[in-house]
């Protein structure tokens, strides 16, 4: 097995590895804790089941509410952009299931159609975001709490977006969430600090009034957003992507109308996050 960094801080990519191996499993699992994001790539032969399976080795899946499920397997979400759809899964900056109460460990998405171009996923790694801040910043920071919400993303406020008409998000009544988590993590494998507020599901800052708040996340998104603190993955088919959500943002690149993107995405249960003493 090959690991090979994608960046100087963020993201590997896997080559010679077989994720329905068992003997795999443990060097795979040291080099997510290490990287944040493995591109595992000629997984072409792994059935949903597989997947499944790979996924449980991580910990009990987490069956998202919204995303479509694949026919018969009720674990996998479908991440899928057809060729006459515009809009993409995941456009925005984000951490997936931020606004559950034990936000998710991790994300697992194998690529099953990709374009012949673009359908990139960028990634950030918030724990170089929180390296890069200042100190007297990061002390501010630390004393906050922020929270997260599933209602105007996937609640009725969003029913009017082509993922809802086409099918691809459902069950609007189940958003229901509303999650206070610490701006400053402590990642549950590493202990280090990572900052832990996103653009798609935090709402507000808690105890600061609207326009402080407003102010001072836009503040952290541009400062996420520098290229380097980025990884990008260029996928082909037959790859898995995984991404741990406590110490990264992704976004889908939505650039190649026109042609069909097919992805499965298993999501693993996570724990409550704790916070940083200020
Ligand atoms: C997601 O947001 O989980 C999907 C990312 C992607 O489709 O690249």
């Amino acid at each position: 097995m090959q690991i090979t960094p994608l960046t100087g801080g963020l993201g590997a990519e896997v080559q010679g590895a077989d994720i329905r191996q068992e003997a795999d499993f443990a060097p795979l699992f040291e080099a997510f804790k290490t990287h944040s994001v493995l591109v595992i790539r000629g997984q072409a032969e792994v059935t949903p089941e597989d997947h499944i399976a790979f996924a449980r080795r991580f910990g009990p899946i987490n069956v998202n509410r919204f995303f479509k499920p694949v026919d018969g397997h009720p674990e996998i979400a479908t991440v899928l952009k057809e060729k006459d759809q515009r809009a993409a899964v995941g456009e925005g900056w984000h951490t997936d299931h931020s606004y559950d109460e034990a936000p998710a460990m991790g994300s697992l998405l194998r690529a099953i159609e990709v374009p012949p171009y673009g359908g990139d996923t960028l990634f950030v790694s918030m724990s170089q975001a929180y390296d890069s801040l200042s100190p007297k910043m990061q002390k501010i920071l630390e004393g906050l709490s922020a929270w997260h919400s599933s209602r105007h993303v996937f609640g009725m406020a969003a029913q009017d977006s082509e993922a809802v008409r086409s099918g691809r998000l459902s069950n609007a009544e189940a958003a229901t969430q509303d999650v206070l988590h610490p701006v400053v993590i402590k990642h549950p494998f590493s202990g280090r600090k990572s900052l832990f507020v996103n653009p798609v599901f935090t709402t507000r800052i808690d105890g600061l009034s609207a326009a402080e708040s407003e102010a001072l996340l836009q503040m952290l998104y541009q400062h996420c957003q520098q290229p380097e603190l980025q990884a990008r993955v260029r996928w082909q088919a037959g790859d898995i992507t995984l991404w741990d959500n406590r110490a990264t943002w992704h976004k889908a690149i939505n650039d190649y109308h026109g042609f069909r993107r097919y992805m499965h995405r298993i999501t693993v249960e996570g724990c409550p996050l704790e916070g940083v003493s200020a």
